[in-house]
């Protein structure tokens, strides 16, 4: 059951802005516990089709209880979105929506070490299959890339001093517990404020682990190549690094820099926003589901 998995965020708004046709191809790049495929099944008609994605063996358990003509699921990365649509014989979609980041799933189980709630493994993967994890890379990067990761993905103000504490941690004790990292950085986290900053350590650890930041941009890349003129690209990210790569993407092509021009000055872009600003849960919304609270839903229109 989709409910106890996850709590769909945003369903209605995200069903309104993706603008379907019932016979029209879709990609939930973001499966988890399914919560929006189903609502988007719902809207389809027999020719419709929706092909989802998920990285995460759990998660493609959840989808094997889907049983519905039109419904395909690839338990890959979204940063492979064309190849698996291809695969599946789709060239051009009508509409993709991405809901970012972790499932509840995901982060209540203290085995997967998401969570700054419990002891756990420092594991931290999305998908199960890869190498990498939390603690391989606490124990093995460098002071500098360490201070980078903890800057640039935990938008931590002491990152330096966090790297040069891990590192010098590890000298007597490896890590492997998600006890183990709170410890290690006890005494340099604000007082009062210790959880935040854990979560902060631990976003940036999980951005790292599952290279999030180059997977949307890939995923972003490929979005503009496969959605149909007037179709829709519907994503909706929790932290402001995604955010502001989304925004970008959405108004200038790329998720860094200035958008290009052709010779006649029009920009060259593959969509245009829907919405000047992003679309926030309602109050009640955030009353009834906390996850809610940070989810920022941005639109956009294939020109
Ligand atoms: C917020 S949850 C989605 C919840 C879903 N919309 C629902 O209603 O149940 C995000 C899901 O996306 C998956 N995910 C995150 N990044 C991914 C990626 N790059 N490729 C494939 N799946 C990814 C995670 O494993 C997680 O299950």
């Amino acid at each position: 059951m989709a409910e106890g998995y996850h709590i769909p965020v945003m369903l209605k708004e995200c069903i309104e802005a993706l603008n379907i046709k019932p016979d029209g191809v879709y990609v939930d790049a973001t499966f988890g516990g399914g919560g929006h495929s189903r609502e988007i099944l719902a809207h389809l008609g027999d020719n419709g089709r929706l092909i989802a994605f998920d990285q995460d063996e759990d998660a493609a358990r959840e989808a094997e209880k889907i049983e519905h003509r039109s419904f395909t699921f690839c338990q890959a990365n979204f940063m492979y979105l064309k190849r698996y649509l291809k695969l599946n014989g789709v060239t051009r979609v009508d509409g993709i929506l991405a809901d970012l980041g972790i499932s509840s799933h995901q982060i209540d189980s203290p085995e997967r070490g998401f969570s700054t709630r419990f002891d756990g493994p420092l594991d931290m993967r999305m998908d199960q299959g890869i190498a990498i994890t939390a603690a391989s890379i606490l124990n093995e990067y460098n002071e500098e890339d360490l201070h980078k990761i903890f800057g640039m993905y935990g938008e931590l103000k002491n990152a330096r001093t966090a790297a040069r504490i891990v590192t010098q941690f590890r000298v007597n004790q490896k890590f492997s517990r998600t006890e183990d990292l709170k410890k290690a950085l006890q005494s340099v986290a604000p007082r009062g404020k210790e959880n935040k900053y854990f979560a902060q350590v631990f976003q940036a650890l999980r951005i790292e682990v599952n290279t999030e930041m180059k997977a949307l941009e890939n995923f972003l890349h490929q979005s503009g190549e496969v959605v149909k003129t007037g179709g829709r690209l519907v994503i909706m990210s929790y932290h402001s690094l995604e955010d502001r790569m989304v925004k970008n993407y959405i108004a200038k092509g790329k998720v860094y820099g200035e958008v290009e021009k052709d010779f006649y000055g029009n920009m060259l872009r593959p969509f245009e926003a829907v919405n000047r600003k992003p679309i926030e849960p309602a109050e009640e919304e955030i009353e009834k589901n906390k996850r809610a609270r940070s989810a920022k839903l941005r639109v956009a229109e294939k020109l």
